[in-house]
């Protein structure tokens, strides 16, 4: 049994991100067995009541709950960093060509580490993660997740139009090839399967028909994909979809819509996509620094709220700028400011949920990750960062937990995290 000693913030009771009620609890103790939080309280009556426990003592500076990305992607690490292009023109200069070379195994083993190292290192401690297009590299990135211990749900990246022939594969192939990932990988230990079509501009019907397929075969498996996200590319899937109502629709008119589905920015969508997202209780990654970097949009996060679209953080990683969803949060943030009145006003209690419990509610994981309340799995964070330093002093002038939060969200990058842990292991020094 083990003991963690600290200042602890989580937002255990939020569903949607506005007027989060931020839960702050100092010179507390968690006691964790077999990862599990069992026990929380004032961290003098958990010491005296278990005095042969292991303490490991946090108290200098912040514990949050292990943050969620609901949007990364996989062979992006090297292709973060590219300015001045739309998306497609970046796809077709950066993302792809840096992809097709994750057909080595080789490449993508290297590939692999790096991910994941940029991921325990910026403190995601669970992550839907967008595959590469080969089954060799979607293994390889497994067996990287199994052996650092996150919690990753992915999958083969499908697609039979519009991209570079060595990226695209057929329905049949797509089923044969998903089916086979799914039987090594879903539901063993932290890893699960999502169903990965890369947007319908590269699908077609008889692809998301595969898909389907194979969501229908791997009980429990999820699906991701884009949609929504630039208006060129909105405008080329009305054109190839003519028979669907909308871009939600060309995934939805096959079943690919519901509970388990998380669909990446949704810049651009109507009121009716809002309603069937909302009325299929499908969610949404927004990806902040993406949809700045490659001049997306302003994400309407109000109304995706108002109709009642669960919402979550993506770091989109290589379009997005980093693996840090500190980072993200402040750009949401950034971005509502921006919208003026049409935009959702954020405190930083709504950003920690956002980063938090919102993504494990997106990824059906609420039960088990995203605050630190007893019968959770201790997955945490711990911002430390080192004496003198403008978040350091940030924390120790802060006037309350929520203006030390906001502080950790203007100023944290992944050289301020003390330690990382997934179900009480740690993953992170
Ligand atoms: N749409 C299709 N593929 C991608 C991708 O790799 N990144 C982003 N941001 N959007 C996409
Ligand atoms: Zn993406």
């Amino acid at each position: 049994m083990t003991l963690f000693l600290g200042t602890f913030l989580d937002t255990p009771d939020a569903n949607a991100p506005s007027g989060v009620r931020l839960r702050s609890d100092t010179d507390t103790a968690l006691r964790v067995a077999d990862g599990v939080i069992t026990a929380r309280g004032p961290a003098a009556d958990l010491r005296a009541a278990h005095p042969g426990d292991e303490v490991v003592d946090l108290r200098d500076g912040l514990v949050l709950p292990g943050l969620v990305d609901t949007h990364v992607h996989f062979p992006q690490v090297r292709a973060i960093g590219a300015l001045g292009m739309p998306l497609l023109e970046w796809l077709d200069r950066c993302a792809l060509p840096e992809e097709t070379r994750l057909a080595s195994a080789d490449y993508a083993r290297a590939v692999a580490a790096e991910f994941v190292g940029g991921l325990v290192g910026a403190g995601t401690t669970t992550a839907l993660v967008f595959g590469s297009h080969f089954a060799s590299a979607v293994d390889v990135l497994f067996e990287e997740v199994d052996r650092v211990g996150l919690r990753v749900t992915s999958g083969l990246v499908v697609s039979d139009r519009s991209l570079p022939e060595p990226l695209l594969s057929t329905p049949d192939r797509t089923y044969d090839e998903s089916v086979a990932l799914a039987r090594r990988w879903h539901g063993r230990e932290r890893t699960r399967y999502a169903v990965t079509p890369r947007f319908s501009y590269s699908a077609s019907d008889d692809l998301l028909d595969a898909c389907a397929a194979v969501m229908k075969d791997v009980a429990g498996s999820w699906f991701t994909s884009h949609v929504n996200e630039n208006q060129a590319e909105v405008a080329e899937v009305a054109q190839l979809f003519e028979e669907a109502e909308d871009y939600v629709d060309t995934y939805d008119r096959h079943g690919l819509v519901g509970p388990r589905s998380v669909l990446a920015h949704n810049v651009h969508a109507t009121d009716r996509e809002l309603s069937l997202l909302a009325s299929q209780g499908a969610s949404v990654a927004h990806c902040p620094t993406s949809n700045a970097a490659l001049g997306s949009g302003l994400f309407p996060l109000r109304s995706h709220t108002e109709h009642g679209v669960r919402v979550a953080l993506g770091s989109d990683v290589g379009a997005g700028t980093g693996f840090s969803l500190f980072k993200e949060g402040l750009q949401a943030y950034f971005m509502q400011q921006l919208l003026g009145p049409a935009g959702l006003p954020l405190a930083s209690p709504d950003l920690l949920f956002l980063a938090t419990r919102a993504g494990a509610l997106a990824l059906g994981l609420g039960d088990e990750v995203g605050d630190l309340s007893v019968g959770r799995q201790f997955d945490a964070v711990w911002v430390r960062p080192p004496v003198g330093d403008p978040l350091d002093v940030g924390l120790r002038h802060a006037s309350c937990a929520e203006d030390a939060l906001a502080k950790v969200f203007a100023l944290a990058t992944p050289g301020h995290l003390g330690g990382v842990w997934v179900g009480g292991d740690r993953v992170r020094g």
